[in-house]
């Protein structure tokens, strides 16, 4: 089957057409002295692999003492792996997967795609709450985030795209659906990144490296990401009148386009 999963730093999306999932990204290691067994919420989980063992979701959300959400500007490492076999484990069906996943624009380099698929596109054993799963990545391919959500935005013309997550913020440009790199690029910050962000202050400074990117105030502008609600109403007022949300819920628009060019791709 094909999927796409969007292994965010704070939330992963799955989605295969039909299911679309969003869990915690959390993940504890080594932490399973617990007295109190048993899955509790629908995205407790328990997990070995590789001869590491943890929890994940919801349960290292409320039970580990040292889960950490990796807040980072790339997505080739251990935890964003993990964040992957779990959601095939869990929601994916049959063994053989073919998937899109994310990866921040300013890092969406050939090295680091290449870190990405090296890591993803072999044979993988997962336990998850007890239950052992060979998952097989046939094929894996990398995409933009935000640059790929701009894929939802209506019309042709130029169209800019905010990401707006818990570690990072993504500025995309396209124009007639095709990415421009010049105009796309990444603050290695999020919603998460301050010790006590100011939300106000903090659309300011997503305002402001957009126009010292040149882009002009009448721009169709859209915004996605769990942060965008948030922010959005500060953008309208100081930077971008016609800024409005790519979708009612912001928090799935990145995985909705990685699953349309997954479709293209292996469809
Ligand atoms: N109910 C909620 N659960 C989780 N996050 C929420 C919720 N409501 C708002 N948020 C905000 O959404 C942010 C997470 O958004 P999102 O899922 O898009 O980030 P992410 O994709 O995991 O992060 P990144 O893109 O940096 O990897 C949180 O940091 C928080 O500020
Ligand atoms: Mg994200």
């Amino acid at each position: 089957m094909y999927a796409a999963i969007d292994a965010g730093n704070r939330n992963t999306k799955f989605y295969d057409g039909k299911q679309l999932i969003k869990f915690p990204s959390a993940i504890g290691i080594n932490e399973l002295q617990r007295n109190l067994k048993g899955q509790r919420k629908p995205f407790d989980f328990e997990w070995e692999y590789e001869g590491k063992c943890g929890f994940a979701g919801t349960l290292a959300e409320d039970e580990s003492e040292y889960a950490e959400s990796r807040k980072d500007d790339s997505k080739a490492h251990f935890d964003a792996l993990l964040r992957i076999l779990i959601a095939l484990h869990q929601f994916g069906v049959g063994i053989e997967f073919n998937i899109v996943v994310g990866q921040p624009i300013a890092t969406h380099t050939e090295e680091e795609k290449t870190a990405i698929k090296n890591m993803l596109q072999r044979r993988h054993d997962l336990i998850v709450n007890g239950i052992r799963k060979t998952i097989v990545i046939r094929r894996c391919e990398i995409s933009p985030e935000g640059a790929a959500a701009g894929l939802l935005a209506p019309g042709t013309g130029i169209v800019r795209v905010i990401d707006i997550g818990s570690g990072s913020v993504n500025y995309a440009t396209l124009k007639d659906r095709q990415y421009i790199n010049k105009s796309s690029f990444t603050f290695a910050e999020g919603m998460e990144s301050k010790s006590n962000l100011q939300v106000a202050a903090f659309a300011r400074q997503i305002g402001t490296k957009s126009v010292n990117r040149k882009w002009g105030k009448g721009d169709a502008v859209y915004l996605c990401g769990g942060g965008a609600p948030a922010i959005l109403p500060y953008l309208q007022e100081e930077f971008f009148p016609h800024c409005q949300l790519l979708e009612p819920d912001p928090f799935f628009s990145n995985v909705k386009a990685f699953y349309m060019i997954a479709r293209k791709i292996y469809g």
